[in-house]
Parts: structure tokens; sequence; C-alpha cells
């Protein structure tokens, strides 16, 4: 009997363990009315943002306008700091769209940020390429865990840091790697992710009495410059085919066979 109650517990745990993690998941890509997220508090784009949709409207046929919305819902997002139903809203009548089509594109790419996020937003990868290469994700989720405090699908107390996991970025090559705002670090390694975490915060606090601080530059934060590889170069070692000297010169041919 007690055998039964203690599945009965587990299963109930692991149980509402998974119901929280759904429930983070699900705040990214579900509506639920807030206070200043609702239908009534409306959204407007700025004069500057407004020049900027009709530079890229006209990118796309006039009655196709409709094209332009992921543009569109990036330069509200951008404005506005999250994607909330008010920018959702505007996009649609600027675009002529029924609203639901754009609620549809904006709950199904998740660079489109349903909730308000932190000044840096931390997107760290951890597909498979990313969790095998280097170090693996796994130690870097728990080092952001550890510095920051809080767990995936978080933000801190401060408003400064959200973090969140995603799916591959695109730069498996230089495993493992995450993506603060518009920039990638790669080549992680847990040191390296606590020294950038602490430089942006201490950027983010200089910045408030009007100093600077350095942040590392965004790329591989090993050393090297791009995804080279760090034993030197195993292929494309021969010279550099250069049509001055190795291409056969006019005239060239006539000469042999005279
Ligand atoms: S798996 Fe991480 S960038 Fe591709």
């Amino acid at each position: 009997m007690p055998d039964i109650i203690l599945l009965v517990n587990c299963a109930l745990k692991s149980h509402i363990v998974w119901e929280s993690a759904i429930a983070d998941q699900l705040t990214f890509v579900q509506h639920r009315n807030k206070g200043d997220n609702n239908p009534n508090v409306t959204f407007k784009f700025t004069e500057q943002n407004l020049k900027l949709i009709d530079e890229i409207l006209k990118r796309y046929p006039p009655q196709y306008k409709k094209a332009a919305v992921m543009p569109v819902l990036d330069v509200g997002q951008r404005q506005h700091g999250y994607t909330s139903i008010g920018v959702m809203n505007e996009v649609a009548r600027l675009l002529e769209m029924p609203p639901m089509r754009v609620y549809e594109v904006a709950t199904f790419y998740t660079m489109y940020n349903r909730e308000p996020v932190g000044k840096y937003f931390v997107q760290l990868c951890t597909t498979t390429p990313c969790q095998l290469g280097g170090c693996g994700s796994d130690k870097i989720v728990k080092a952001i865990t550890e510095h920051l405090g809080i767990t995936p699908g978080h933000t801190t107390e401060d408003g400064l840091f959200t973090f969140v996991e995603v799916e591959c970025l695109g730069a498996c090559v230089n495993a493992p790697m995450v993506q603060i705002n518009d920039d990638y670090y790669e080549d992680l390694t847990p040191e390296s992710m606590k020294s950038l975490l602490t430089a942006l915060k201490e950027s983010a606090t200089a910045a408030e009495a009007g100093q600077t601080v350095k942040v590392p530059a965004p790329g591989p934060l090993s050393g090297r410059d791009t995804c080279e590889n760090s034993a030197g170069l195993t292929n494309l070692i021969e010279p550099v085919w250069d049509p001055a000297t190795m291409m056969r010169k006019d005239g060239a041919l006539d000469e042999q066979t005279q």
C-alpha cells in the first residue's frame, strides 16, 4: 500500500512540475488580457517609424501590403518593447488585414514577445548541437541560472534580464551560443557567460550614471575570429588561385604550335 501512495505522490508531483513548465511557456503564445496589454490600450507608431514602414511597404506590391506583416510587427515590437495586442491591432489596421491574421503570425513566430521582457533578452540555444558542442549548453543553463537567480521563462526582479531557452539559432558551429537582444555570443563557457552577464549589468548601471562600461564584442568569446578551426587550416591550404600567374597567357598556345 505505501508503494501505491508513493507512486500516486510521484505522479502528482511530476504533473504539477509539468503543468508549471507548460504555464511558463504558454505565457509566450497565449493572450490573456492584462492591465497594460488589452484591446483598450491602443498603440500608435511614431512619425519616424511610420516613415520606416512606408519604406518597407515599397518592397511589396501595393495589393499585397499584408506581406509586410512580419517586418512591420518587428518595428512595433522595437518601439513598444513587446508585441502587445495594441501593437497587433495597429499593424492589422495599417496593413488592412483582419486582426486574427496578425495574431496568427505573432503567436506562431517566437521572435515576437507577447509579454514585456527585460532590457537584455537572453535566448540560450539548447538544441542538440549546442547541447553537445564545446562545454555543452546544459552547463550554460546552470551558469545563467546560478548567476541571475532565475530559471528559463523568467525575468530578474530588477527587470534587466529575461532568460529563455530557444531552438537552433543557426550558429551551431560555434556552440554553445546565446542571443542577447540582436547580438550573438558564441563559444561560451560558464565563466565567459557569467562575465558577459556581469558586464551587461554594469553597463546598464553605468549608463544611468552617464558613464560607459566595455561589454565584450559579439561573436566568439574564445578568441577565434569567426568559425575557423582552432587547430589551424586543414583544407584550402594550397596557394590561392591567381589568374595573373596561373592562366595561360594570350598567344602562348600559338607559340607551342609553331
Ligand atoms: S544548435 Fe545551437 S545554434 Fe544551432
